[in-house]
């Protein structure tokens, strides 16, 4: 183990961004489609086999796909949706968007994924549809949400690559959103996409996505549609990125194993739950901290020179929640005790192997320092 501390800061997820995908951009801006334009249908029409899905669509980001999947599910005032608080405020906030009150259902203990009891317990006659989350890449129990019987629009942000029991994450449910932002595995800085394979659904989104324009002097609009079109520059980024989603998924699972056998022996320390069922798309490294004082540690590894993050506080606990919460609204103690605890450590395709056994050895150090 490395007895110092690293001499340069290691980011926690910096983009796998070359020289390629500034040539993509170059070549968009060079063909004169600043907007929504060939590049973007082309990414659909990728995603559409990569994801095995009847239909993408292509949008702004993934907060836009989720919003606009529950206006075109017809929620509205009065509508309560199911999802999770151990999330992205966006996975809450669309659903608040749309005039709708957001009702947190507990999570698993292991994988950290909406526990289907706890979720079927919430039902009520205002339930208009789930949210579940692919946390940090790990498919949500996809077949028991699907009893309950309500439409799902599935928060795939992190599951790009993502199976459930051998089926492609993006088929599965009503509808599967996921992200492009700069961070995310298929990254191009911002965007998002929309699979379904129902074709009322698709019809709608379309609709919904951007404000048609007509091809003469006059033109119509079908509804009031939203502003959340992609842009072809960015559909170019997302392009190139697609071209190596397999090989950046095999560095993530390399350093995944780097990380669990470097962690193996250290009490207090234990990396979030995976379904050995499903193929985990390896967005985050998720450790569950109790040795020490998360915060601390984290500082801790900051001193080390070890960038990490928190995914996720919970929602319910954020100032703009603790007023609008559903009145039937359960306590959430599996939440709230993994929101104290995770630490996502340092995973993205451009790191180097040292760099993630750099990340462990500070880790070890600080728990050395730190427990007890
Ligand atoms: C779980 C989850 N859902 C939704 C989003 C929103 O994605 P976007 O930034 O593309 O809107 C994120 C973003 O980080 C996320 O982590």
């Amino acid at each position: 183990m490395e007895a110092t501390r690293r001499a340069t800061f290691l980011s926690f997820q910096p983009p796998a961004i070359t020289e390629a995908e500034i040539e993509a951009v170059a070549e968009t801006l060079r063909s004169g489609w600043l907007t929504t334009g060939p590049r973007t249908a082309e990414l659909e029409a990728r995603m559409r086999d990569y994801l095995e899905a009847r239909h993408v669509l292509a949008v702004s980001s993934c907060t836009a796909a989720l919003h606009l999947s529950l206006v075109a599910l017809g929620v509205g005032p009065g509508d309560e949706v199911i999802t999770t608080s151990i999330t992205w405020p966006a996975t809450a906030n669309v659903i608040v968007h749309c005039g709708a009150t957001p009702v947190f259902a507990d999570v698993r203990e292991d994988t950290l994924n909406i526990d289907p009891a706890r979720a079927a317990e919430l039902v009520t006659a205002r339930t208009k549809a789930i949210v579940p989350v692919d946390l940090y890449g790990q498919p949500a129990d996809l077949e028991e949400l699907a009893v309950l019987g309500l439409p799902v629009v599935e928060d795939a942000a992190h599951a790009a690559e993502a199976r459930y029991r051998g089926r492609k994450v993006g088929t599965i449910a009503d509808v599967t959103c996921l992200s492009l932002y700069a961070t995310k595995n298929i990254a191009a800085g911002e965007g998002g996409l929309i699979a379904t394979d129902r074709d009322d659904l698709a019809e709608t989104l379309d609709d919904l996505r951007v404000m048609r324009r007509g091809h003469g002097a006059l033109y119509d609009i079908a509804v009031p549609g939203y502003k959340a079109n992609l842009s072809d520059v960015l559909a170019a980024i997302a392009l190139v990125q697609l071209d190596k989603v397999e090989q950046h998924a095999a560095i993530r699972a390399r350093h995944v194993a780097l990380y669990d056998e470097g962690i193996a022996d250290l009490d207090g320390v234990e990396a979030v739950g995976r379904d050995a069922r499903d193929v985990h798309a390896n967005h985050l490294y998720v450790v569950r901290v109790t040795f020490a004082d998360r915060d601390d540690v984290q500082r801790a590894l900051a001193d080390e020179n070890i960038g990490t993050s928190i995914h996720f506080l919970p929602v319910h606990s954020l100032s703009a929640y603790r007023d609008r919460l559903a009145p039937h609204q359960p306590e959430l103690p599996v939440t709230e005790r993994a929101g104290a605890e995770v630490l996502s450590l340092p995973l993205s395709p451009a790191h180097s192997d040292d760099d993630v056994r750099d990340a462990i050895a500070a880790l070890r150090r600080v728990h050395a320092r730190l427990s007890g």
